[in-house]
């Protein structure tokens, strides 16, 4: 699914099989050392991918262990993102003379929880949300601003080494487009290369929504 979401040089793994039994690398076996086995499945299901999508990417094998504040550590050449839920996992990565940060996010298609809209959506989010769920049923809008959201955290994160709060960004969907955007006010100074808004695109299908962010290098670093 997540393909069509991310333009040309960008390279994709998903896997609808949660059970695949995924060995990991000793390096990135630490990250879940403890950890309950269900988590450990869901990291290795993540590490099948990324591992799958680098070699897509034409890049040497390499682990791919998680650094600060869980973000995966790739290689030093390679931007990525990871995803899992229940049913799903992604993996994405780009060279980062294509691609300058990118995040991936998939959730189950369901109803977000009223509370948990509350705590993500600022005020304007949330009137937007209910006027396209009246108008628009078919999709859960709620779970995709979710979603939106936590792509712009994964995509933010690598760059800036800053935590960025839910109400921190402003995500406005085009219901039509299949497209979303997100403005963060200190955007532009917060890292190299982040533009003041950051452009996504989402897809709802197989009982999932996925959103995903690329966001290009500069021409001249083409
Ligand atoms: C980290 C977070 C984004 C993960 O999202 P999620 O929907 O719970 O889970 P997903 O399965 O989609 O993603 C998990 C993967 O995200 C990646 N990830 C975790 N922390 C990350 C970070 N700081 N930066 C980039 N990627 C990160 C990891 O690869 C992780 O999988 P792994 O631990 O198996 O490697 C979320 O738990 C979180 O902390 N959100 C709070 C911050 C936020 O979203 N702010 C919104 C700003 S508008």
């Amino acid at each position: 699914m997540i393909r069509q979401l991310l333009p040309g040089p960008v390279a994709c793994w998903d896997s609808f099989d949660d059970h695949r039994p995924a060995a990991v690398h000793r390096a990135e076996a630490a990250s879940v050392r403890g950890a309950t086995p269900r988590r450990r499945q869901e990291f290795a299901n993540g590490r099948y991918c990324a591992h799958r999508a680098l070699r897509r990417l034409g890049v040497p094998a390499a682990a791919v262990p998680a650094g600060d504040r869980g973000a995966p550590r790739w290689p030093d050449a390679v931007v990525g993102s990871i995803t899992h839920c229940r049913g799903y996992t992604a993996a994405a990565v780009a060279r980062r003379t294509d691609v300058v940060s990118l995040g991936i996010d998939a959730e189950p298609h369901r109803p977000l929880p009223e509370d948990v809209l509350e705590f993500v959506a600022r005020p304007d989010e949330r009137s937007r949300v209910r006027e396209l769920l009246a108008a628009r049923p078919g999709v859960h809008w709620d779970r995709l601003l979710f979603s939106a959201k936590e792509s712009v955290y994964k995509t933010w994160y690598p760059v800036t080494g800053r935590f960025l709060g839910f109400q921190e960004a402003e995500v406005v969907i085009d219901p039509v487009a299949g497209t979303f955007r997100a403005l963060v006010p200190d955007t532009g100074a917060a890292g190299p290369g982040l533009p003041g808004a950051l452009a996504g695109r989402w897809e709802v299908g197989n009982d999932l929504v996925v959103t995903a962010i690329a966001v290009p290098a500069p021409e001249g670093e083409r």
